[in-house]
């Protein structure tokens, strides 16, 4: 049921974000390959977020396809040889390795620019705006980009982070995004977003960990890109700090922290409290 409707709605954002790429030859296969596959997640809680807050799915989906659209910039960007160097990601080879580093860097500059573009839909009423600024803060020098600067000079760092320092990397590396996703359902409808983002805060830091944990037991056939890579990179994550069991068990609180914050939604949230339990359970 839940595996369906992440589907479902992974679907719907890919079709749009496909017919959103306008340009031509090169440039937009190039883009519309780094949005295949993928599980959706980000475009998801947008639209679930928004149909808990009584704001009509379908008129979100240019902010779901724009998240998705940033989401998918940071993983080319992400997979480049002078930040994680892959060669796998969704199972297919990375974007600079079909086309060039080139082609890889300005797909990536052409999705992050056509998310801001997607969030001036009118459909997305006044709260268009707010979508515009707060995106602009959760994917730059505030979250995304800050995050992964801090994860890359975390490799050559003379002393390993503390828990601390790894649990804002990471809040700013893979929360932000997803703290923005969660909330844009309570920003459209005009209510306070404020027990989303204490739901995506916690569910953000548990995806992570599980992203880590499935770096040291996860398989490539089912991830879809290279495993076993973080140790050697010298990675600041809670496993390296903390061991596998103790990030398996922090994640797992992570998520009873998460469901406990939806409490005033009652069963309405059951979708987003399945969420927050595949975070932790899924092999890809
Ligand atoms: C991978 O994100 C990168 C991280 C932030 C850990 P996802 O696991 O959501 O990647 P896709 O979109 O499903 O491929
Ligand atoms: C990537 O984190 C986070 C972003 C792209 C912002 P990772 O480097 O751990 O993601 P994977 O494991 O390559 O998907
Ligand atoms: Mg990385
Ligand atoms: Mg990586
Ligand atoms: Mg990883």
């Amino acid at each position: 049921m839940f595996l369906s409707r992440l589907a479902e709605d992974a679907e719907l954002v890919r079709a749009y974000l496909n017919d959103a790429i306008t340009c031509a030859d090169t440039l937009a296969e190039a883009m519309r390959y780094a949005v295949r596959g993928g599980k959706g997640l980000r475009g998801f809680l947008v639209i679930e977020s928004a149909r808990l807050h009584g704001f009509d799915p379908t008129r979100a989906l240019p902010a779901a396809a724009a998240i998705e659209a940033v989401h998918a910039y940071s993983l080319v960007h992400d997979d480049l040889p002078a930040m994680d160097d892959d060669a796998l990601r969704r199972g297919q080879p990375t974007l600079h390795v079909k086309w060039d580093e080139a082609t890889a860097i300005l797909a990536g500059d052409a999705l992050q620019a056509l998310a801001f573009e997607l969030l001036t839909d009118e459909g997305l009423g006044v709260a268009r705006i707010g979508l515009v600024s707060s995106l602009a803060k959760a994917a730059g020098a505030e979250g995304m980009v800050l995050g992964q600067m801090q994860d890359i000079a975390a490799e050559t760092a003379r002393h390993p982070l503390t828990l601390d320092e790894i649990t804002a990397l990471q809040a700013g590396k893979t929360g932000a995004l997803i703290r923005w996703s969660a909330m844009a359902g309570a920003r459209l409808a005009g209510d306070d977003p404020r027990y989303l983002a204490q739901y995506a805060t916690a569910l953000g830091l548990a995806f992570q960990i599980a992203d880590d944990v499935l770096d040291i037991e996860g398989d490539i056939a089912m991830t879809g890109k290279a495993v076993g890579k973080d140790i050697a990179a010298g990675k600041a994550t809670f496993v390296s700090l903390m061991g596998l069991e103790a990030a398996k068990d922090k994640a797992a609180e992570l998520v009873d922290t998460a469901c406990a914050a939806l409490v005033q939604y009652g069963e309405a949230a059951d979708t987003l409290r399945q969420a927050a339990h595949f975070v932790i359970s899924r092999k890809v």
